[in-house]
């Protein structure tokens, strides 16, 4: 599809361009590439519809009536005539120039083209390049504290961070997945105080819980040592930090011991959902380049000593005065030169420019931490780093459960090994509950997997920036908009597959695509040509929703196909071929898709 397309912008800008000439319009030539293409609203209107707004100023006419000029140009003009009738056929829809295009060519282009690039099919865009060659992301996502196991938030930030990753990686774009591990604050001297008070001599192994969970557990328990015992209790975990930032060694014994479980505990939970990095950062390792950074900025003027003691930055700038009309101002060491938040932050984007030079660094954080962003890409270019303006917050939204908010502190926190291994068994009764567990072979892996498709597809499915309701029940169902419903439809096609296989139908050299003539067909085929588009589009946009909704409009369009043309058993072989290729295409887009939104493919289910 794309080259028609592509070839019916060249033409609808050569006629605007002749149009404009014989005007007079005293402007230069418009390009193809400058001519927007939309989808009209209903297939029996055109393939693509070319707006002529953007032409009216130039050309000081109506759109409606350029449309008409143009599309009479295109089909009566000696110039254009034998070249359109090509492409397709145009008409004039009332400020549009829509386009009905050569079905057969189109058809046989698609298909070729997934046949031929297969596990590379969408990563190429018109011009036949990869769209984001010569970019240099590097991502950061997960970046979790080392108090507690990984819950849903953390679950919706990795499948976005790593699909995302992939996304851009499909795209031409060179990636660099980073992580930092958030190790030292008062929140890990609270895992750490409630370990001597009540666990002292314990370790995970002996009490067979998961290492991260048991960090966990403690961090819980503080709390409520500290609803008993209030500000002493408090007192005591932010002594414990003082004593590690002056390096006491027992202190840093029990920190290293109960980090090393934490980081462990999360290290296979990423292994389980199948994310990784490319390098991890360390807070304990990259605050004291931020201490060093907001010393400079200081000698520099840049940031000034407050009253108190602290050290300020004015950032009133970036996120105007407050609500009383004054300046606003983010505190960077506390008035005991100990270390913030936003501290290590500048500390660690420094350290990751010099070991990675990128020219672009995306966050991938939660949106309540959209003003801390703020105020750290700020204070950077305040800093006088150039790669300021390169820096990105990918925001998201919250993950709620039917059951309401989580709060970890209570511990009422869903822990993501909880909640996948939740949905694991919900999967294994949908297989049990339907006779599968012979013909799936293994079924808790077929399980976990189809957990995992639920997870992600969900956690996907919705545009970054919106807040979701995570409902396990409805991810886990095998029909309607969830991942289990598009590895039905893959395992669907690999049994089709095997079927023609065992009936000795095998994979024909020269294929007649223009048998493929049927509406479902047809739609199925253009669904197919969307996709390289939709890429495109998904790593400009940095939302993998772009990816699930295609894959989502795909596995429906499969799925009537199948219902409305048969293909084994049928009495035209040539036809049985040319079907049994829109099928393998199928199944190349759908594993490339899937395998960029997380969603494991599956032979059988
Ligand atoms: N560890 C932090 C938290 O759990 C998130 C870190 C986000 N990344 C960053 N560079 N600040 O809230």
């Amino acid at each position: 599809m794309a080259d028609l397309k592509q070839e019916s912008r060249a033409l609808i800008a050569a006629a605007v361009n002749l149009l404009k000439n014989t005007k007079n319009a005293d402007s230069p030539d418009i390009s193809a590439e400058s001519v927007t293409a939309e989808v009209p609203p209903n297939p029996e209107m055109g393939d693509v519809g070319f707006p002529m707004f953007p032409f009216a100023r130039v050309l000081r006419i109506a759109p409606p009536v350029i449309a008409q000029e143009v599309a009479k140009l295109l089909n009566e003009d000696a110039s254009f005539k034998e070249k359109a009738s090509k492409v397709g056929s145009f008409a004039a829809v009332g400020p549009y120039v829509n386009v009905k295009l050569e079905k057969g060519d189109i058809v046989r282009t698609t298909l070729e083209a997934v046949l031929a690039q297969k596990q590379s099919y969408g990563a190429f865009d018109e011009t036949g390049k990869k769209p984001l060659n010569g970019r240099r992301v590097m991502i950061e996502f997960s970046s979790p504290n080392t108090n507690k196991p990984l819950h849903l938030g953390h679950l919706r930030n990795d499948a976005l961070g790593e699909s995302v990753s992939r996304i851009l990686k499909a795209a031409g774009a060179e990636v660099y997945k980073v992580n930092i591990i958030n190790n030292r604050g008062v929140h890990i001297c609270k895992s750490m105080r409630a370990y001597q008070l009540f666990h002292e001599g314990q370790t995970p192994e002996k009490l067979g819980v998961k290492s991260d969970r048991f960090v966990g557990d403690c961090y819980v328990e503080f709390e409520k040592y500290r609803k008993e015992n209030g500000e002493k209790a408090e007192a005591e975990a932010q002594n414990m930090l003082v004593e590690w930032e002056k390096g006491n060694p027992e202190i840093h014994k029990l920190w290293k011991q109960m980090n090393e479980w934490a980081v462990n505990g999360i290290m296979q939970t990423y292994k389980r959902t199948g994310v990784s990095f490319d390098k991890f950062y360390y807070e304990s390792e990259t605050y004291l380049k931020g201490k060093e950074l907001i010393q400079q900025g200081l000698e520099k003027g840049l940031f000034f000593k407050a009253e108190d003691g602290s050290t300020r930055v004015d950032v009133s700038e970036v996120v105007g005065k407050n609500k009383d009309g004054e300046d606003q101002q983010k505190v960077l060491l506390r008035k005991d030169g100990t270390s913030v938040y936003i501290t290590q932050d500048i500390g660690t984007a420094v350290s990751r420019h010099d070991d990675w030079s990128f020219n672009q660094l995306v966050y991938v954080v939660g949106n309540e931490q959209n003003y801390h962003f703020k105020v750290l890409f700020y204070i950077l270019k305040k800093l006088g780093f150039e790669w300021a303006n390169q820096l990105f917050h990918l925001s998201y939204g919250m993950v709620n459960l039917p059951e309401g908010k989580m709060k970890s502190r209570e511990g009422t926190v869903v822990d993501a090994d909880d909640l996948i291994n939740q949905l694991r068994d919900g999967a294994l009764e949908e297989i049990a509950s339907k006779g599968r567990e012979e013909a799936v072979g293994s079924p808790e892996e077929v399980a976990e997997k189809i957990a995992l498709g639920a997870l992600h597809y969900f956690l996907l499915q919705a545009t970054p920036a919106k807040d979701m309701m995570f409902n396990p029940k409805e991810s886990l169902s095998f029909n309607g908009n969830t991942g289990p419903y598009l590895q039905y439809m893959g395992a669907r096609i690999c049994s089709i597959l095997r079927k023609a296989e065992e009936a000795g139908v095998k994979a024909a050299d020269n294929v007649d695509f223009s048998l493929l003539s049927h509406p479902a067909e047809w739609a199925l085929v253009k669904a197919l040509g969307e996709y390289p588009a939709t890429l495109k589009k998904a790593a400009e946009k940095l939302d993998p929703s772009e990816i699930a909704a295609l894959l989502y409009e795909i596995a429906k369009l499969f799925s009537s196909f199948y219902h409305d043309c048969s293909i084994l058993g049928i009495d035209n072989s040539a036809l049985t071929s040319a079907r049994l290729a829109l099928v393998r295409c199928v199944k190349t887009v759908l594993e490339n898709g899937m395998n960029l939104i997380l969603v494991p493919f599956l032979e059988t289910m």
